[in-house]
């Protein structure tokens, strides 16, 4: 007969389909996160291009990150002897162990503080974010804006949830919004150590910023971020978000206390960051390098996925770095990217944030089943979880294929051949 064959077929392959995604997954996710199979190396090396090839085998690669990153802000000769972060730790008579996540995660009690906790009470990060969209600032705020100490929106719009700032002036420049905002911030008067400018279309790490500025002394002038050099003058581009220190903000409150100060500041649209880097400049301010030991760049006014694999390195961003970036991507400390939609940042947010993945053998997030199911009953149970079938003690293959089948459909072709016969074949 044609349709017990088919049955049993098709049983199988519904098996085999489940067995199988569960490989694709089970292989997808290992790779991703332990990375060193062959077969995923071989289908890419079949495009030819090496840098994606090389950068795919860092992205996929374990090995270095027990590494310290050392940032090269950290040369500063005024630092002394403090020149990493494992050094000021050390100062400040704090000692880090790894946790065991499943336990930090699933176990009953919380007995350590995470370290990124520890740095947002011991490093005072202020975010001020300038606001286009409002979409972007409430994701903001319901994702990175919420590790920041204090978080200051200015803009036009308004929002019911998101406490955006309306300066109501009206602005000659964009210079003098951002000296608006300076001044706003300084006169609000938080305790504050730094201060991170941003605009709406981007994601900020506090937790890594914060690792950045943690070996620095705020009462010092400090103005980070990624500098090009135009016409002569060094500056930190806005859409890689900025950074200066709270001395750096006294002297700028100093400098520009009120509007006509800040009117008379700059006059052109788009070019705040550079009217910032030239007043700093006559302060004697000027841009720290921000790359880490392999001088790979953090802040960053590219999206990720484009600095991994779309951009084409010959815009000024590049060609004029004050520092250039080399060797791969970004830092594994990298603090900014840009994010231009609300999903991506939330989807951003998720992975960064919530998605944990345990890779050694759990206790309490991955146990095991306490008694494990025998194969002959495994049936058993889904035909109780997924029809509410008790009463079963022993079914036909045909009357559990019928159950099945009532539920779940084949592909089409097969459906049809089966509904042709169904009228002859049909029990009863
Ligand atoms: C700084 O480091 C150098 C070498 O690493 C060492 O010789 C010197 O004693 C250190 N100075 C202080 C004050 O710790
Ligand atoms: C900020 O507040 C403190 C007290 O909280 C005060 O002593 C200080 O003068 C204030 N500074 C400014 C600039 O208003
Ligand atoms: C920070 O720098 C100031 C001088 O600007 C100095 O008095 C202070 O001791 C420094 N703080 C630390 C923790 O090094
Ligand atoms: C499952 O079936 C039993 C009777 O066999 C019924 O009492 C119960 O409400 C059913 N549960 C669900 C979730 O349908
Ligand atoms: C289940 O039913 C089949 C016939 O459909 C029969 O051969 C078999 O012995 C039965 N097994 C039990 C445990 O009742």
């Amino acid at each position: 007969m044609y349709l017990p064959y088919f049955k049993l077929q098709s049983t199988f392959l519904v098996g085999f389909g489940i067995g199988f995604i569960l490989a694709i997954l089970t292989f997808i996710v290992h790779d991703a996160f332990n990375g060193t199979s062959s077969t995923f190396e071989n289908s890419l090396s079949n495009t030819n291009d090496a840098r994606r090839n090389s950068l795919l085998k860092w992205l996929t690669s374990d090995t270095r990150n027990n590494e310290e990153i050392i940032m090269q802000v950290w040369k500063d000769q005024m630092l002394g002897n403090k020149s990493t972060y494992g050094q000021w730790l050390t100062d400040k008579n704090v000692r880090t162990n790894n946790i065991d996540m499943d336990f930090y995660l699933y176990g009953s009690t919380r007995e350590q503080e995470l370290e990124s906790d520890w740095l947002g009470s011991n490093v005072q990060l202020t975010c001020v974010v300038f606001v286009k969209k409002v979409k972007l600032a409430k994701s903001i705020w319901n994702t990175w804006g919420k590790r920041c100490n204090n978080i200051y929106f200015f803009g036009q719009e308004k929002d019911p949830e998101v406490p955006i700032i309306n300066l109501e002036l009206k602005l000659v420049s964009s210079w003098q919004l951002l000296c608006e905002a300076f001044n706003y911030v300084w006169r609000d008067n938080k305790t504050m150590d730094w201060l991170v400018f941003s605009k709406d279309d981007t994601l900020v790490v506090p937790e890594n910023l914060r690792y950045m500025l943690a070996p620095l002394n705020h009462t010092r002038d400090y103005y980070l971020g990624h500098a090009v050099v135009l016409w002569g003058q060094p500056y930190n581009v806005a859409d890689a978000g900025y950074v200066i220190s709270m001395a750096v903000l006294g002297k700028l409150a100093n400098m520009f206390g009120n509007s006509e100060k800040c009117i008379t500041g700059g006059k052109y649209w788009k070019q705040e960051d550079y009217y910032l880097a030239k007043h700093l400049a006559s302060m004697g301010i000027f841009p720290s390098d921000t790359r880490d030991q392999y001088l790979r760049g953090t802040f960053h006014g590219y999206s990720l996925q484009s600095l991994l694999w779309g951009v084409v390195k010959t815009g000024s961003y590049w060609t004029r770095a004050l520092y250039p970036i080399q060797n791969e991507c970004c830092s594994l400390m990298s603090v900014t990217f840009n994010v231009g939609e609300p999903d991506k940042m939330y989807t951003l947010d998720y992975l960064l944030h919530h998605l944990y993945i345990i890779k050694k053998e759990a206790v309490f997030g991955t146990r095991r089943a306490p008694t494990a199911v025998p194969d002959e009953d495994v049936w058993k149970i889904a035909l109780k979880e997924e029809f509410n079938i008790t009463h079963l003690k022993n079914i036909s293959k045909d009357a559990y294929y019928e159950i099945w089948h009532s539920k779940y459909s084949e592909p089409g072709q097969l459906m049809t051949k089966n509904d042709q016969r169904k009228g002859l074949d049909k029990p009863n």
